[in-house]
């Protein structure tokens, strides 16, 4: 036999219920915020994340899915979204647009070759926003009260949001070299993956999952003595419309995010609840990057964004015991006795769907026990019965089957019955 790769999974129809309506979901609230739909390509040119996301991340170092086509071209699924929204902005010269600044989001998979566990795979979904043009503290604002509203609009409670501010190039920078000062006399004790980080991407030092407890992370520089007052100004700006918009936040000056691209505002969405004992307690992540669309051949433009796979929506959901309410909406089910009764019903039931009406009959020759059987496990709303007494007499009861009433109808009537 063979089975599904590692890290990947069949979404059954039971479960793809809950994402449609999640999906649904989504797609109305960007239209309140003014978002519309982006599709790029599942693969990607491997230099756009190799220069995008960045030579020394772990995603492009570990985690890529790259391989050379047919045409002997480096070729990546993608591992994220915005790198590949930027290069379509680029290309399409979205910056030309009358509408500025351009707000866009994108729905789909994405894939990193990771360690599975639960609410890590290495084929997820992400949704994600891009908002490109604008360098406005009330954008971020605009980016971070979406993140919420859409959380919340789940009935979602245990959340918190924790941003940071990592500055501009140059506050970086100067930052990063402070960094590989603290580390350096240290660096021995920490694990591989950050005695290679140390002078590449010092930063993400302070996020390694190995040495967290180490006393030189726990006193290492914070990234806000480094902020030049430009940097501070723009973060003070962010936080006020926060707090006037009432969005409980909190600043986590170690915060750094596993992408290069950022500058500025800095943000992940977390579960906070105490009883929650899975690993992963990240929901979603974003920031603003002012240098990406530079750094891809682009416009002086700038942007901000956030992204969350679905898995971990419905684990977070999971955690809080949300019901989405799926239902199950069969309006009718027929139940036949007879092969004209059945004939008649493979006509009827196309008029009935052609007249919006959902409906199903038995295929599998049941008896009429089985077929009421069956009418209960697809939960139809109504069943009918239909032999040749009921095909004579032009008359049939249609049976609520949650109350067990029943009325009788002209078997012609049907249709109307149900609009
Ligand atoms: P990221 O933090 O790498 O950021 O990923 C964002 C979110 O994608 C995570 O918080 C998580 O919900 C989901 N995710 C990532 N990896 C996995 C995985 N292996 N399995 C399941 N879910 C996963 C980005 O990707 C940025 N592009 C976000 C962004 C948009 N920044 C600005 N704009």
């Amino acid at each position: 036999m063979i089975n599904i790769p590692r890290g990947t999974q069949d979404i059954l129809p039971e479960e793809t219920k809950k994402w449609q309506l999640i999906e649904a979901k989504l797609h109305e609230l960007m239209k309140l915020y003014n978002y519309q739909e982006i599709r790029t390509p599942i693969f990607e040119s491997t230099d756009l994340f190799a220069r995008g996301v960045g030579d020394s991340t772990d995603v492009v170092q570990k985690e890529m899915y790259t391989f050379k086509d047919k045409g002997d071209r480096s070729i990546t699924l993608r591992p994220e979204g915005t790198a590949a929204v930027v290069r379509s902005y680029i290309e399409n010269k979205m910056q030309g647009l009358p509408n500025q600044p351009v707000k866009l989001y994108y729905n789909g998979p994405m894939f990193r070759y990771e360690r599975k566990q639960r609410g890590r795979y290495r084929q997820f979904t992400q949704f994600g926003v891009e908002a490109i043009g604008a360098e406005n503290p009330a954008i971020d604002a605009e980016v971070l009260a979406m993140v919420m509203h859409i959380y919340q609009s789940f009935g979602l409670k245990h959340l918190k949001l924790v941003i940071n501010s990592i500055g501009d190039i140059d506050s970086r920078k100067e930052y990063n070299e402070a960094l590989v000062k603290h580390f350096e006399p240290v660096i021995g004790e920490f694990c591989s993956d950050c005695q290679s980080r140390l002078h590449t991407n010092p930063m993400r030092i302070l996020d390694c999952k190995v040495d967290q407890n180490h006393e030189a992370i726990q006193n290492a520089p914070k990234i806000n003595d480094y902020l030049n007052e430009e940097s501070k100004t723009y973060f003070a700006n962010v936080k006020q419309y926060l707090d006037e918009l009432d969005i409980p936040y909190v600043e986590d000056s170690n915060l750094v995010r596993g992408l290069d691209y950022y500058t500025h505002t800095a943000f992940e969405l977390m579960i906070d609840n105490p009883d929650y004992d899975g690993a992963i307690t990240t929901l979603c992540g974003g920031g603003r990057y002012n240098g990406l669309l530079e750094l891809l051949d682009g416009p002086s433009e700038t942007g901000i964004g956030f992204a969350f796979s679905i898995e971990r929506l419905l684990m977070a959901l999971e955690e809080e015991g949300i019901d989405l309410g799926v239902e199950n909406n069969l309006d009718l089910f027929i139940v036949t006795m007879g092969e004209e009764a059945d004939d008649y019903a493979v006509q009827l039931l196309n008029k009935l769907r052609h007249n919006g009406v959902k409906a199903d009959k038995d295929y599998m020759e049941r008896k009429i026990k089985g077929q009421m059987k069956q009418a209960d496990r697809l939960k139809a709303r109504y069943t009918v019965v239909i032999g040749d007494q009921e095909l004579e007499n032009n008359q049939i009861n249609v049976k609520h089957m949650e109350s067990g009433n029943s009325e009788t109808i002209r078997l012609s009537e049907i249709v109307n019955f149900f609009n």
